[in-house]
Order: C-alpha cells, then sequence, then structure tokens
C-alpha cells in the first residue's frame, strides 16, 4: 500500500485517479481547487481531497507524489515544494507536457527519485499508452511501482534518454488527435453518399474499430493489410489511388507528426 499525492485532478489526473482506486489498494491525497468537492462527495474510503496544498499534512507520509496540473501553473504549484520534507524513497512523477526534468529540480529535495511520464488520452478507458523515463536515482523498486501503476491504464515503454519525451509525445500523445480527425475527416466524406447520418456513424466506427483490431491480431503490416484489400479493378483500389497519389496522405502525415515533435521541442526550452 502506497500513500500518493496527486496535485491536478482534470482530465488526466482523474483517469488515473479512477483507475488506481479501483484496482489498487493505495491512499490517494488529491490537490485540486475544481475537483475537490466533486471528488469528496464520491465517499471512497481511500481518496482524501483538498482545495490547496497547504490543507494537506505529512509530507513524509507520501510514497509518491504526482504533478498532473497544466503546464502554465506547474512553477506557481512547484514553489511551494521548495520547503517541504519527502522520505527518501519517495518517487515524483509528472505527465506534465514539455516540462523537463531540471525544471522540477530547481524545486525538489537534491538527488530526487524522478519519473516524468507521457500518457494518452485513451487512458480514460484504461486503453492508453504511457512512456516513461526516469532520472538516474529511481530505484528499482520505485520503477516497476510506477510501471505496474501506468500499465492499470494501458501499456507502457521505457525511454532511455529524457529528449525521447518528446517524440512519443508526437507519437502517442498526439496521436489520438490525428486518428479522431481522420475519422471525422471518413465520416464527412461517406455522408455525401446519403445513407444518413446515424447508419453512416455506425458503419465507420466499426469499420475503424474492427480494422484496428484485424491489424492487431494478424501478424501482417498495416500496409500489407492495405494492399490485400485493394483487389486489381475493384474499388478499395479506385479509392486508394487516390489517397495515395503523389503520396499525398502520408507526406502530410509526415509534416503533421514532425510539427507536433518540434513544437514538443520548442515547448520543452
Ligand atoms: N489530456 C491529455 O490527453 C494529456 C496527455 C498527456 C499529458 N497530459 C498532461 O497532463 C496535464 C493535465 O492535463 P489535463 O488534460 O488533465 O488538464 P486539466 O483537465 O486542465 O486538469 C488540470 C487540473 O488541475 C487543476 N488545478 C489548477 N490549479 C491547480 C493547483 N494550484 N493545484 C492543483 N490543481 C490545480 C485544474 O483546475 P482548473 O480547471 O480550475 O484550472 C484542473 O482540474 C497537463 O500538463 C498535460 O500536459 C495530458
Amino acid at each position: 500500500m502506497n500513500n500518493i499525492l496527486l496535485i491536478g485532478c482534470g482530465h488526466m489526473g482523474s483517469a488515473l485517479l479512477t483507475a488506481w482506486s479501483s484496482k489498487t489498494n493505495n491512499h490517494f491525497f488529491v490537490v485540486d481547487p475544481a475537483q475537490y468537492k466533486n471528488i469528496n462527495k464520491r465517499l471512497n474510503k481511500k481518496i482524501h481531497a483538498f482545495k490547496t496544498l497547504n490543507q494537506v499534512r505529512g509530507f513524509l507520509l507520501f510514497d509518491i507524489i504526482i504533478f498532473a496540473v497544466k503546464p502554465q501553473i506547474a512553477k506557481r504549484v512547484l514553489e511551494k515544494f521548495v520547503s517541504l520534507q519527502f522520505k527518501k524513497s519517495a518517487v515524483f512523477i509528472s505527465i506534465i507536457a514539455g516540462k523537463k526534468i531540471n525544471f522540477f529540480n530547481q524545486f525538489l529535495p537534491l538527488r530526487n527519485q524522478f519519473i516524468r511520464v507521457m500518457p494518452n488520452m485513451p487512458a480514460i478507458i484504461d486503453q492508453g499508452m504511457s512512456c516513461m523515463v526516469s532520472n538516474r536515482y529511481v530505484s528499482r523498486t520505485n520503477k516497476n511501482k510506477i510501471e505496474l501503476l501506468f500499465s492499470k491504464v494501458g501499456l507502457t515503454l521505457w525511454l532511455k534518454k529524457e529528449i525521447e519525451i518528446n517524440k512519443v509525445t508526437a507519437i502517442s500523445g498526439s496521436g489520438p488527435g490525428y486518428v479522431f480527425l481522420f475519422i471525422d475527416a471518413f465520416e464527412k466524406a461517406a455522408l455525401q453518399l446519403g445513407l444518413g447520418k446515424k447508419s453512416t456513424k455506425k458503419l465507420i466506427r466499426q469499420t475503424v474499430s474492427g480494422s484496428v483490431n484485424l491489424l492487431l491480431q494478424e501478424k501482417k503490416s498495416a500496409e500489407e493489410l492495405a494492399n490485400n484489400i485493394a483487389i486489381k479493378g475493384g474499388t478499395t483500389e479506385a479509392a486508394l489511388n487516390i489517397l495515395k497519389k503523389n503520396n499525398d496522405f502520408h507526406n502530410k502525415l509526415k509534416k503533421a507528426v514532425k510539427a507536433a515533435f518540434l513544437r514538443a521541442n520548442a515547448l520543452s526550452k
């Protein structure tokens, strides 16, 4: 059993709290001025929520401290940590995009154990992808503990270097956005055939989820599966010929992923 302090319980923080409070026997102390009342209303004996950090007592109790606030207010929150004392074995986690471990070091104890995690939105339904990188002071026990926690909301991957966080931000972090945009474009394109909104949506959602599940079960790559279905002279080939013309589709996506990576680099400066 660990005592976990979660600072910020918005979209991502609450996805983590919901999964962890139902799937582990840890105790949770949550600080969030916007959410604390709703959280306390749940009357979960394992969760205690507070409006501000000043109301939290006994920082030496915490085994895991998680920062899940927006990047813009990270400094304001961290400044309160300068005078606090923590267990030597405590591990600090940040899911805040763009804030490097060095940023946190200005406010935390010397030689603190720190892990940066980049989760993604499907963590809300326990289908997330969380990429993690640690500083050199993190113990094996803490690494295992944090990997186990994030495995409750999906798959995990350890990175070797902190710079790689910006790469995974552009892939799995922002990736759900690319997928949703593709589905939106597909839905709008399909509507022109006049089948009606409800049926079109149903067809597309099942087609997308069925195709992804097929890809996960097959040994073939996405490219091979696309080619297999595009029989010469057939309907799929007619559509793919348009999408593949001049490599437009691939090139656009290449540019998009690169733009996300460059933005992640810029934000972490
Ligand atoms: N959402 C994602 O898909 C995703 C993916 C990867 C990483 N992240 C990272 O996760 C972090 C949180 O993202 P989010 O989408 O969960 O944001 P969010 O929904 O805005 O959640 C942040 C929460 O922190 C609260 N807060 C504000 N000031 C606070 C304070 N002083 N102390 C404690 N809590 C405070 C906010 O309340 P108010 O609403 O009143 O400000 C809000 O409830 C971000 O840094 C983001 O980069 C998010």
